[in-house]
């Protein structure tokens, strides 16, 4: 279960924690749909606007070399809303069968279009492919959207999926001190799924999982990593 930071290249972006404490029952709510007002609309209930700017480029070149991905090998996203890792990883890697699945009917629908049939609409927990279909699997920010149970049947369906299970990584929110988890609790509307560096590690280990993992961790109220 190697520590490695796939999104290190990622720009820090500034977040407005003080904002997202006004109604933040009801935004949770609203959010938790993943419809239009979590992905493009008011900040205060998520993205605040998800559109394509490249950022995923330098990512999805971080995974080919790490990964040694090559044209012909096949790569699956999950919760990969609008496919924005799925485009960049086809463009770095030509010849590269890439694809997703999101829970989101919205992200779905509104999908960067070069790729929208490459993406299914699917529970991470309960992926709808055979078992070793993919060179590798990444889930990005995704899986703390779920209970402790579906965290650990969505690491096993990554593990069941991949044909080689060290070529998974995810990334999931966590937090090492007290400050850093009240940050954390202010500012998210969605994770059901968080703790430390080694909670996550007891989940991997219930989980059997032995790919790669990171953490996005706030750690300063104006200056975060995505
Ligand atoms: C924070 S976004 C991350 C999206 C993308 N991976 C990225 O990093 O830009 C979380 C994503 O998880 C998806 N999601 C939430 N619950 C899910 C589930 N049970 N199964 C699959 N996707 C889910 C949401 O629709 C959303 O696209």
């Amino acid at each position: 279960m190697p520590e490695f930071n796939l999104l290190k290249s990622v720009p820090s972006v500034r977040r407005d924690v003080s904002a997202r404490l006004q109604n933040k029952e009801r935004n949770r709510a609203i959010s938790l749909a993943f419809g239009e007002a979590y992905f493009d609309g008011p900040r205060e209930q998520g993205y605040g606007g998800y559109t394509y700017d490249g950022r995923w480029v330098p990512v999805a070149e971080a995974a080919r070399d790490h990964y040694g991905l090559k044209s012909g090998q096949s790569v699956l996203d999950v919760g990969c809303a609008k496919g924005f890792f799925v485009y960049d990883l086809m463009q770095v890697v030509p010849g590269l069968d890439a694809c997703g699945v999101d829970i989101s009917d919205y992200a779905l629908t509104n999908a960067k279009p070069e790729v929208k049939h490459r993406l299914q609409q699917s529970s991470a927990d309960n992926l709808p492919f055979e078992d070793d279909s993919f060179d590798a699997a990444f889930s990005i920010n995704t899986i703390h959207n779920l209970d402790r149970d579906g965290c650990i049947r969505t690491l096993r369906e990554m593990n069941r999926v991949v044909k080689d299970p060290s070529n998974c990584f995810v990334q999931v929110d966590a937090y090492r001190n007290e400050e850093e988890k009240n940050l954390f609790e202010a500012w998210m509307l969605t994770a059901k799924t968080y703790g430390t560096p080694e909670d996550w590690r007891k989940i991997f280990e219930d989980a059997n999982y032995v790919g790669d993992h990171f953490w996005t961790i706030l750690e300063f109220e104006d200056q975060v990593q995505l």
